[in-house]
């Protein structure tokens, strides 16, 4: 009896001692949703099986933290608004998830890495806008042996594109519409005096490369930059910006065309209740992503 009972605190010890340990920097609409599966390992009632903890949270607005903290079962160890001291709180995490905002990813990820740690990038916004982070972030990464995971955030058919991309690809193209209010302050089609009030059909604000379509509609950075990272670069991808009043959603098609022949792929993005400047598909990616991280069988390139 004795035994049996020491046997299963071992077995309960080092499933415990297996838990990746996970800190997330931002808890904002993504990083509440990503917190809230790895504390209750369940969405909508679905069972991920992800063998997590959330050992670490940092936000710059504390009230954020505390309002996720309320709908988690067990609140972090380690709560933190700001990265002074974050070397020595690094020693308690396996993997950290950026989903805060493009200063972050200097200000958290290169240290993560450089401490040997596994990282998450939501913010991948940014390594199209700082020249020299992404070859930065590769080669640590490289150097410390260490993965660095960038969900397909708000976008479809990374996988194709992937795939797509050992054989040949000849174009990329991100047409993205929106209803005419979502660009409402853009300084791109202020300066063009465009009234988007009384766009009445269809109307193409912008076309060029992804680089250039970043600067004028950051808004579809994130987007922009996964498709250029896992095709054939920001400066070879195609972007085409149009104002859809029948349009009622964000929504983003993209055409590859390569030598395996061609990839056709629409998304409708339902926005986040939390930020409506947020898909909704952002956040269950990164979670999918955790599942991915902990599940043995990997389904999809
Ligand atoms: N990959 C994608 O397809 C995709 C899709 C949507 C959003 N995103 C990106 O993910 C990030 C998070 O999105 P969200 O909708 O959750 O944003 P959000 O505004 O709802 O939350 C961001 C949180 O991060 C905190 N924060 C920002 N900078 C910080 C810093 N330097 N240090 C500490 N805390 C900081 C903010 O206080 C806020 O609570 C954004 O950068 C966004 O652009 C990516």
């Amino acid at each position: 009896m004795f035994y049996k009972t020491f046997l299963l605190k071992v077995k309960v010890f080092c499933k415990e001692m297996a838990k990746i340990r996970v800190g997330v920097i931002g808890c904002g609409a993504i990083g509440s949703e990503i917190c809230r599966a790895i504390d209750s390992d369940e969405v909508n009632g679905r069972e991920l099986g992800l063998g997590m903890e959330l050992k670490l949270l940092i936000d710059k607005h504390p009230e954020g933290i505390e309002r996720l903290c309320e709908s988690l079962g067990k609140k972090p160890d380690i709560i933190k608004s700001d990265s002074s001291g974050l070397d020595e709180i690094l020693a308690e995490v396996d993997l950290v998830i950026e989903c805060a905002s493009q200063a972050a990813v200097r200000e958290f990820v290169i240290p993560a890495l450089k401490k040997g740690k596994e990282v998450m990038i939501l913010s991948v916004g940014a390594l199209l806008c700082e020249p020299g982070l992404f070859e930065e972030i590769e080669s640590i990464s490289k150097e410390k042996g260490c993965k660095v995971y960038i969900p397909s955030g708000a976008v479809a058919g990374i996988d194709g594109l992937k795939s797509g991309a050992i054989g040949g690809i000849h174009s990329v193209k991100l047409t993205t519409r929106k209803p005419p209010s979502g660009f409402e302050g853009n300084e791109y089609v202020k300066e063009r005096g465009i009234n988007l009030f009384s766009i009445k059909k269809k109307k193409t604000l912008f076309m060029g490369h992804a680089l250039e379509a970043v600067k004028h509609f950051p808004e579809n950075v994130n987007v922009a930059a996964s498709l250029s990272i896992a095709g054939i670069g920001p400066e070879a991808t195609r972007v085409k910006i149009v104002a859809d009043p029948s349009a009622t959603e964000n929504v983003h098609e993209i055409e590859v065309r390569g030598e395996f022949g061609k990839l056709f792929v629409r998304v409708e993005n339902v926005p986040s209740i939390a930020n409506p400047k947020t898909s909704y598909l952002a956040a269950p990616s990164a979670i999918a992503t955790l599942k991915r991280i902990s599940y043995p069988i990997r389904v999809g390139t």
